[in-house]
């Protein structure tokens, strides 16, 4: 059996045969569908790209309906098992598992990019008093830019690795910095003897000057959520950094394009929202009401449901597991009593079962990031530091892919048709046009007419200008408002006229031959 697609157009009742690869129709193969020679040809219409392949990949796998994660296709519970967030950064970029000596260069490549450029602290300075970190650190990714101009050279392999292993390295730095800063600590610089999480711990909760020692269950637990949040093929923080990336813009502005994606509520900015939500229903009995409300569309149920897990996000099952270890060192989460009621309530109910929502990774981080004592704000901050791995790789296999050209798609036009342009003024406030005599008043086009003759016309459409609440400024201030006598009307109507003859007379005389100029003047007369 042919793997093809046989379309008939019943426009024209001509019949296409479109090949299938990999279970997919190219969309350009669309455009030989067409009802005549100027006719564009068929695109294909789906907004928010929900049944859209963008590249082809061969970095992270999801099986939706099976709750299966893959990187490279090791599966994610075997990596959050036996593996470490660096072990899985050089993975996921280079797309195999580093031996042992590889992974020591590959970790002491990422250590040597860990320090903030120098000035950076006056770049904090410069944010409001209380800044939203997620804000920070887009504005400081993007500023890693303006230190790294080498990085520009994107098809350097050289330029472009140093680029990867600095955003990879400095951003736990960027992030924690970000936190000291706005809470008026003094800064605690990179700590080279540490792991890639338990220098985060140190520069987040440690002292300037001061050995850190990271409490081990607390430091796997942070590497595990690092692992787990590592890469999830084609999400929208991803796909921004591809978006951006396609127009062969620097990896530092690609990633601050990422980062602001990840910060939205609906992607990396639920773990937060999450925690908030949890503090809103403030205890067990109010869950119901919270339910109903959810299914009246009051609201969502954050932390549940996923574009393309219709089973339990395999993430969030290993995360579950983990949140009983950090909470035997932190103390349980009071929240999370009321998470695990929320999930055992929403999972029997019928409005999330037929719809397929279930826990997905944002609805257990926060609470062991909550018992760790990072701020609520800062858990979207905790999802990009490791996601950046995820989207330098793609970044790359974006750039390297011969298929890949500027992302440009298209759009279905249903605007109005060509019209004439009308200025906001000759509007009311309703937004009607105004008919041309309303327009004059507004303008104060009928109570003093322009020119040198300054003569005052039309008292009533004066008074009526003043009056209008719409009313401009007259443009002829200048202008007496009072009638003029006789005798200094006709001066001005001298005046003119003689204007209006010199105006005449000019092209053809040379402008400083005066005598000849004034000859012709009176001859004229
Ligand atoms: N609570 C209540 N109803 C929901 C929820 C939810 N969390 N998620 C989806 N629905 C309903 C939605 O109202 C719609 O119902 P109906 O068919 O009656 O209109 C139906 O389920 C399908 O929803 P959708 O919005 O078409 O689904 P989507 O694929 O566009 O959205 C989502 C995916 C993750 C944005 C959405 O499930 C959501 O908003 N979840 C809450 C936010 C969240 O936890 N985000 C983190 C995602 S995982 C981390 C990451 O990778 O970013």
């Amino acid at each position: 059996m042919a793997d093809t697609l046989t379309i008939t157009d019943n426009r024209t009742g001509r019949t296409y045969e479109l090949p299938i690869t990999h279970g997919t129709v190219r969309a350009g193969d669309l455009r030989k569908i067409k009802t005549g020679d100027d006719d564009f040809g068929l695109i294909s219409y789906d907004p928010a790209l929900v049944n859209t392949a963008l590249c082809t990949s061969r970095i992270t796998y999801i099986d939706g309906a099976r709750g299966i994660l893959r990187y490279r296709g090791y599966p994610i519970e075997q990596l959050a098992e036996d593996s470490t967030y660096l072990e899985v950064s050089y993975l996921l970029l280079n797309g195999e598992l580093p031996p042992r000596a590889q992974l020591a260069e590959y970790t002491r490549a990422i250590d040597a990019h860990r320090a903030a450029p120098d000035g950076f602290e006056q770049l904090l300075d410069g944010f409001a008093k209380h800044p939203y970190p997620m804000g920070v650190l887009t504005a400081s990714v993007a500023a890693l830019s303006t230190y790294h101009p080498e990085s520009r050279q994107i098809f350097d392999e050289a330029a472009r690795r140093e680029a990867m292993y600095t955003l990879i390295g400095v951003v736990p730095t960027l992030a924690a910095y970000a936190e000291r800063h706005r809470s008026g600590r003094a800064l605690v610089p990179p700590d080279p003897s540490l792991s890639f999480p338990g220098n985060f711990l140190a520069m987040l909760f440690g002292e300037p000057g001061k050995p850190y020692n990271p409490q081990p269950v607390l430091e796997r637990a942070l590497d595990l959520l690092f692992v787990l949040h590592a890469d999830h093929e084609q999400n929208c923080s991803t796909f921004a950094m591809r978006a951006v990336g396609s127009s062969h813009a620097d990896p530092f502005n690609s990633a601050a394009a990422a980062v602001a994606a990840l910060s939205g509520p609906l992607h990396g900015g639920a773990n937060e929202a999450v925690l908030q939500m949890l503090a809103e229903i403030g205890s067990i009995s109010h869950i119901p009401e919270f339910i109903t409300r959810v299914k009246a569309g009051d609201g969502r149920l954050m932390g549940f449901g996923h574009r393309v897990y219709k089973s339990y996000d395999p993430r969030a099952k290993i995360i579950k597991r983990t949140a009983d270890e950090v909470f035997e060192i932190t103390g349980k989460n009071p929240l999370l009593e009321i998470a695990l009621e929320l999930e055992r309530i929403a999972l029997q109910d019928d409005y999330f079962v037929s719809r397929r929502l279930y826990p997905n990774v944002d609805f257990y981080s926060g609470l062991i990031y909550q018992a760790m004592r990072i701020p609520t704000d800062m858990f979207p901050v905790l999802f990009a530091i490791p996601r950046m791995s995820g989207w330098l790789a793609q970044w790359e296999e974006m750039l390297l892919d011969p298929e890949t050209k500027i992302a440009r798609p298209r759009q279905v036009y249903l605007g109005p048709d060509r019209r004439d342009y009308v200025p906001p003024l000759h509007h009311d406030r309703a937004g009607k046009e105004r008919p041309e005599a309303e327009r004059a008043i507004v303008h104060g086009l009928h109570a003093v007419r322009p020119g040198a003759d300054g003569q005052r016309v039309g008292r009533d459409s004066r008074r009526e200008h003043a009056a209008h609440p719409d009313r401009r400024p007259l443009r002829h201030e200048a202008v007496p408002a009072v009638p003029l006598r006789r005798s200094q009307r006709r001066r001005f109507e001298h005046r003119d006229a003689a204007r209006t003859r010199t105006r005449a007379a000019t092209p053809q005389v040379a402008v400083h031959d005066r005598a000849r100029l004034l000859r012709r003047r009176r001859s004229a007369r």
